[in-house]
């Protein structure tokens, strides 16, 4: 029987790359996101991604998903991003609920609903998508940067908590990912503004890129935890060391 690998956040981006990929694997995959039309498109293209309807912001959309769901394996906590890019001092305190509503709460609603079935599994793997804002703060970063961290925080805790039972617990953390939607989202529909942040530099990573480590990651032996894994571009030395031409 083939096992389930559930992604959030699989209508765009690196949710998407990491379903079709997990999907080539052999998993079953359900492909969890709001947008219901990008969900068909995507399992109508790729055999074995199943769509499913999820807003990881609200509990009630959490447990009709979990409790739809016969089996989980692999849970991928993708869903989530970046709004602003203010400094702390003029910065939106809405933004600030929303992004931790998203990336930390979302992914926490989604892992003690789903944390009974990776267990059940017998080796269940549960992947944390945060970034390298999660381990060093950048100017303009402040909101997103407190989500990111609070996300690397929960996933340290969760690893020590669950040590002894059937459960891995892997952080992935990219770089710069020029993805489709994450920097217009940052920049609320402002294309110029997104375009600006990958201009000039050579070789930004892509989704795939990130789909790639992920698939490692839950592809290696039960007894192996990839505890975190960095990815960067090779431009990007740190936040602030970015080469461009
Ligand atoms: N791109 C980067 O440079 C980068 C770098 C490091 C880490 N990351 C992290 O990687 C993850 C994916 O980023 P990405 O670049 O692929 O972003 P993206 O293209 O903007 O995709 C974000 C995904 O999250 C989903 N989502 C947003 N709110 C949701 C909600 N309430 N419930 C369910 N799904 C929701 C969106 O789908 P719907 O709108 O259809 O719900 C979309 O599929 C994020 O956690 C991001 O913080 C990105």
């Amino acid at each position: 029987m083939a096992k389930t690998a559930v992604v959030t956040g699989a209508s765009s981006g690196i949710g998407a790359a990491t379903a079709r990929r997990l999907a080539a694997e052999g998993f079953d995959v359900v492909a969890a996101a709001r947008r219901r039309e990008r969900l068909d498109a995507l399992a109508a293209e790729v055999p074995g991604i199943r769509p499913a309807m999820l807003d990881v912001t609200s509990q009630e959309s959490v447990d009709a998903f979990a409790a739809e769901l016969e089996r989980c394996d692999v849970l991928v906590n993708n869903a989530g991003g970046a709004l602003g890019l203010e400094p702390v001092a003029s910065s939106r305190v809405d933004d600030w609920q929303r992004m931790y509503d998203v990336n930390v709460l979302g992914s926490l609603r989604m892992t003690r609903a789903l944390l009974p079935k990776l267990i059940a599994s017998g080796d269940g793997v549960l992947v944390m998508l945060t970034s390298v804002a999660g381990l060093v703060s950048y100017e303009g970063g402040g909101g997103y940067c407190a989500a990111k961290h609070a996300q690397t925080s929960m996933t340290e805790t969760l690893r020590l908590e669950l040590c002894g039972e059937p459960v891995r617990v892997v952080e992935i953390a990219p770089g710069m990912v020029q993805t489709e939607e994450f920097s217009l989202t940052r920049f609320r529909g402002d294309a110029e503004k997104a375009a600006k942040v990958y201009e000039g530099v050579p070789g930004p990573l892509t989704a795939d890129d990130v789909a790639d480590v992920i698939s490692f990651a839950v592809t290696r032996p039960a007894h192996v935890n990839i505890d975190r894994l960095v990815i960067r571009p090779r431009a990007q030395a740190a936040q602030h060391k970015v080469h461009r031409v």
